[in-house]
């Protein structure tokens, strides 16, 4: 029987990526990053959708060099419908039709952040892969997002807890930003925190009821930290870089799994994964370990490259809809906004 080969697209935001899946196994992910924004500091939209213009056929024409598929090969294609960049999401999404209908096969919509979460899933064929069992809990942390989800099924997602300002990578970047770090700041901390006291400075934790998280109280004690201590020492950043970064890691790190914890026991669910930009940070993989130790968690950290924004996310994604015959029509617009 002729396989099921879904390709992926991702373009939410500055990350251009394709990725061929067949019969649920990955066969390619390829990513172009755009370094065109690294002067401004942030993500500038208008220059975001161009760069992908730029790079989504070259990207998808690798993807399935690589995994060694033809056109005619494809099932569906599945592409980012949202949220994200609205120009961003026109140029996979216009591609996605175009293509899809050039081929006359079925187009699936997938929510990026769902697609986050179904992570897990993605499966190189490898003997002895782990994968979350429904139902499980997803701390979702990325630079927009900081979420507790509570997954029952790939298509049935609840959010338990979300912030209700800042999200946990805003807050490292901000962070990042006022002690002169560029951006996105996280990993930066991340690695000067290597070398830094953790316990050198204690930050306000915020008091939110529920399964919710605040990180804005925290950057606000921040920055009234540097205030006082520069008007004693001028260059008290610079002497103190690795320990504030180390400090304000662990801070960030506390908040979030105190909520996750307090949500596990409430709901006794043991199977607990993390996903988005933030799960990167090597004092929260450090936490998420120990957990699993102290509380018997079954703890699902997903590989380095799957946490950032990519395309095989989508193409997983893609697959349990195609499976489910859940297709969406070629009049589909993206949308920048929406919860999972
Ligand atoms: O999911 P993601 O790639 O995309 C967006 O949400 O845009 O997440 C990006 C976020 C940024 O805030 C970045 O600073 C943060 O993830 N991040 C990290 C680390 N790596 C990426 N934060 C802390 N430690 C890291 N190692």
């Amino acid at each position: 029987m002729k396989p099921v080969v879904i390709l992926g697209i991702e373009s939410s935001c500055d990350d251009t990526s394709a990725a061929v899946i067949s019969n649920g196994i990955l066969l390619s992910n390829i990513t172009a990053g755009q370094a065109v924004h690294a002067s401004y500091g942030g993500v500038v939209p208008e220059l975001a959708s161009r760069a992908h213009q730029q790079n989504i056929i070259p990207v998808v024409h690798e993807a399935m060099r690589v995994a060694n598929v033809s056109a005619q090969d494809i099932s569906a294609i599945a592409f980012t419908r949202g949220p994200g960049l609205l120009g961003s999401l026109l140029v996979g999404t216009s591609f996605a039709k175009g293509f899809a209908q050039s081929l006359d096969i079925p187009l699936i919509d997938v929510n990026h952040l769902q697609a986050h979460v179904l992570a897990h899933f993605i499966s190189e064929g490898r003997e002895g892969e782990r994968m979350p069992q429904y139902p499980f809990l997803c701390l979702l942390v990325s630079g927009g997002n900081s979420q507790i989800i509570l997954v029952k099924a790939y298509n049935d997602m609840q959010i338990i807890g979300q912030t209700i300002d800042d999200a946990a990578g805003e807050a490292f970047d901000k962070c990042a930003k006022v002690i002169g770090l560029p951006y996105p700041g996280g990993p930066y901390i991340d690695k000067l925190a290597e070398n830094g006291n953790a316990d050198a400075f204690q930050f306000n934790k915020p008091q939110i009821p529920d399964y919710n998280y605040s990180f804005s109280g925290l950057k606000t004690s921040f920055l009234y930290l540097l205030r006082d201590k520069i008007k004693e020492t001028p260059d008290f950043i610079e002497q103190n870089k690795c320990d504030l970064c180390a400090s304000i890691q662990k801070t960030v790190v506390e908040i979030l799994m105190a909520k996750l914890r307090k949500a596990a026991k409430d709901l006794n669910i043991k199977q607990i994964a993390v996903a988005g930009g933030v799960s990167a940070n090597s004092e929260l993989r450090r936490a998420f370990a120990q957990h699993a130790t102290k509380y018997k968690w079954e703890v699902y950290i997903p590989a380095l490259g799957y946490t950032t924004d990519n395309a095989a996310m989508i193409a997983i994604s893609g697959y349990f809809k195609y499976l489910d015959n859940d297709f969406c029509s070629l009049n589909s617009v993206p949308y920048a906004r929406v919860t999972v």
